[in-house]
């Protein structure tokens, strides 16, 4: 009976949505930190839904349990950065410091421990979350710290603040980040000069999505202004889960102003009257000041009805928070995860911006592009459109991590080349860079030259150094186990090909490869690029070819022969990882965009 009026008041306050699934979900688990079956049950009976839908959903998010998973859930972050930072030392010595078996729940009920994929904090890893709580720079004398708190079983409410204290190292402004636009001045001018005008500065301006596709933001809210549909939605992504990139938690603790100014700008050019900010789950720590400044942005008349004193112009924004799962990030998938569902990507076409959420037009952003947005109505398209290259007009936010002096958040006019932005961030003795994050493109010294663009070395954000010190088929591992844990599973040559890929490399690893290993990840490629049902499969081999075809010594090493079937031609095997999806220049994800 206590259980069903929790679980009441929780589906009360969500208005009985079926759509709010997800949001239920994660606050159900506070009750007891996880799901047990009689939740489930309840769930299904209240929403009035399938229980297999309720499960089905709870079982596809990492963040949910569906098994006793401890009071206290640690996961140390397990990008490639934090393990160059030592997270599996500090993860060993907190099971040795706790007796803990890493991926069980103690004995006594206390602590599960384990790991999850990049918490977004590369820049001050390794990083940990407690209970969804992200921790950052971990040492050993935080570990300790963290173990007598959980063995005096204190809330993770009442830990001291400076755990959990979060650095944006901001170290490069530009136009961006060096802006100092007054909340509603974008709104103002937009409605002063009509939807129509401002939809042609977007346009004219030449901004393409900052999210990793790069596909021309003024054509999509073209597009879904044009479509038919009861009602239109702005969607921003701030799933921001490819590993190494941060910059998205950065413009949303310091700029979340500007985030829901290029909202509002977005809903009045297509004529929304609703938008979803998705939040990873990494960022939850970003959920109550994010509703703050909505809150004061209702107050102040930049929300709600009448926006603006604009008369019939109404919007406003709904946070959802994410639940550990990658491919929410794509765009199809994160609106499934909107409506209540597990994030599997849909078939396109029809794409979101005739059919989105709830089938309505809907316009999906990154949060930078929006950003973007909201100084080009303010200023111009002709005023940004001058700013970068002739085919990337603007500025790229960079998250950089990895072996340099300074890590954080640089902003950049596109065409900066490789070897400035190394310069800058006091990188020395750098063997490669992963520009992108593990979908991108790994380069080596030769290409430090080579520009920052769509028509050179396109990029969502991340810009990971590695210097001499750095074994590059480690790196490649770790980026294929990626792929394998966050594959949501759906199609079969994605689902397979992923594992086996990790397969082999860990064969390769224990020293146990041969040349057959090798040249199976090359057979895996093409069957994982032509036939996976999303970018993620399809760019799943991308950094294994990479480091094959520049870091072959970091291979051979491990093997006793390296010799590739003569049948067999990497460069036209990464010639086609990059063009397949049919973008010659596409971005970081290379999915087929609207
Ligand atoms: C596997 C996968 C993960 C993605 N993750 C993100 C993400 O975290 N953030 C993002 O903005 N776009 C991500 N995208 C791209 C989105 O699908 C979409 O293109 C983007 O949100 C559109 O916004 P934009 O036009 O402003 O770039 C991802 C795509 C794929 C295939
Ligand atoms: S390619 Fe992978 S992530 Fe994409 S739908 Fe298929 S299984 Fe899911």
């Amino acid at each position: 009976m206590e259980r069903y009026a929790g679980l009441y008041s929780i589906v009360e306050r969500y208005g009985g949505e079926p759509t709010a699934l997800l949001q239920i979900l994660r606050d159900a688990q506070e009750i007891e930190g996880w799901l047990p079956p009689a939740t489930l049950t309840c769930l299904a009976q209240l929403l009035g839904v399938p229980r297999a839908r309720v499960e089905g959903v709870a079982g596809f998010y990492s963040f949910l349990h569906l098994e006793r998973a401890g009071r206290y859930r640690v996961l140390f972050s397990d990008n490639i950065t934090d393990r160059m930072a030592g997270n599996i030392e500090l993860l060993d010595h907190f099971c040795n410091r706790l007796w803990l078996e890493r991926g069980k729940t103690s004995e006594d009920g206390l602590v599960l421990v384990d790991t999850t994929s990049c918490t977004g904090l590369c820049d001050q890893g390794p990083a940990i979350l407690v209970n969804g709580w992200a921790i950052p720079r971990v040492t050993p004398e935080r570990i300790d710290e963290i173990a007598v708190l959980i063995r005096s079983r204190i809330p993770v409410v009442n830990w001291p603040d400076g755990l959990f204290l979060i650095e944006d190292n901001i170290r490069c402004k530009d136009i961006l980040l060096g802006s100092d636009l007054a909340p509603g001045a974008a709104i103002r001018a937009t409605i002063a000069a009509g939807p129509l005008a401002t939809l042609e500065a977007i346009q004219s301006s030449n901004l393409r999505g900052r999210g990793g596709a790069g596909y021309a933001t003024g054509l999509k809210w073209q597009s879904c202004r044009n479509a038919t549909g009861d009602l239109h939605y702005v969607v921003c992504n701030a799933d921001e889960g490819e590993p190494g990139t941060f910059k998205d938690r950065v413009l949303l603790t310091r700029y979340a102003d500007l985030v829901f100014e290029g909202m509002t700008v977005c809903a009045f050019v297509i004529g929304a009257r609703k938008g979803f900010l998705y939040l990873r789950g990494e960022y939850r720590h970003l959920l109550g000041p994010l509703q703050e400044v909505l809150a004061r942005r209702r107050a102040d008349g930049l929300l709600g009805a009448d926006i603006c004193g604009q008369a019939g112009f109404g919007f406003d924004i709904e946070i959802h928070l994410g639940a550990g799962a990658y491919i929410c990030g794509e765009e199809s998938a994160l609106i499934e995860s909107l409506e209540g569902r597990r994030g599997i990507p849909r078939n396109r076409p029809p794409y979101p911006v005739t059919h989105g959420y709830l089938q309505q037009p809907t316009t999906v952003n990154n949060v930078e592009t929006f950003c973007a947005a909201a100084l080009i109505a303010l200023r111009g398209g002709e005023w940004y459109g001058k700013i970068g290259t002739a085919r990337s007009a603007g500025t790229k936010i960079l998250s950089i991590s990895g072996d340099c002096a300074r890590p954080g958040i640089y902003e950049y006019p596109f065409g900066v080349t490789v070897r400035q932005v190394l310069q800058d961030c006091g990188a020395e003795h750098t063997q490669a860079v992963q520009i992108s994050g593990p979908s991108g493109t790994c380069i080596d010294t030769t290409e430090f030259e080579r520009c920052i663009a769509f028509e050179d070395l396109p990029t969502a954000g991340a810009f990971m150094v590695f210097d001499e010190s750095r074994d590059l088929f480690e790196v490649a591992r770790n980026f294929a186990h990626f792929f394998a844990h966050e594959s949501c599973g759906f199609c079969t040559p994605c689902r397979v090909g992923t594992t086996l890929l990790c397969n082999v490399m860990d064969k390769i690893h224990r020293g146990m490869g041969s040349q057959h290993d090798l040249n199976q990840i090359l057979r895996l490629n093409p069957v994982l690029q032509s036939s996976s049902h999303c970018g993620l499969g399809q760019t799943a081999c991308n950094p294994l070819l990479d480091t094959i075809k520049r870091f072959r010594p970091a291979y051979e090493r491990r093997l006793e022969s390296l010799e590739f079937e003569p049948a067999f031609d990497l460069d036209g095997a990464l010639e086609r990882a990059r063009t397949m999806t049919g973008r010659e220049d596409a971005g970081a994800h290379l999915e087929t965009d609207e």
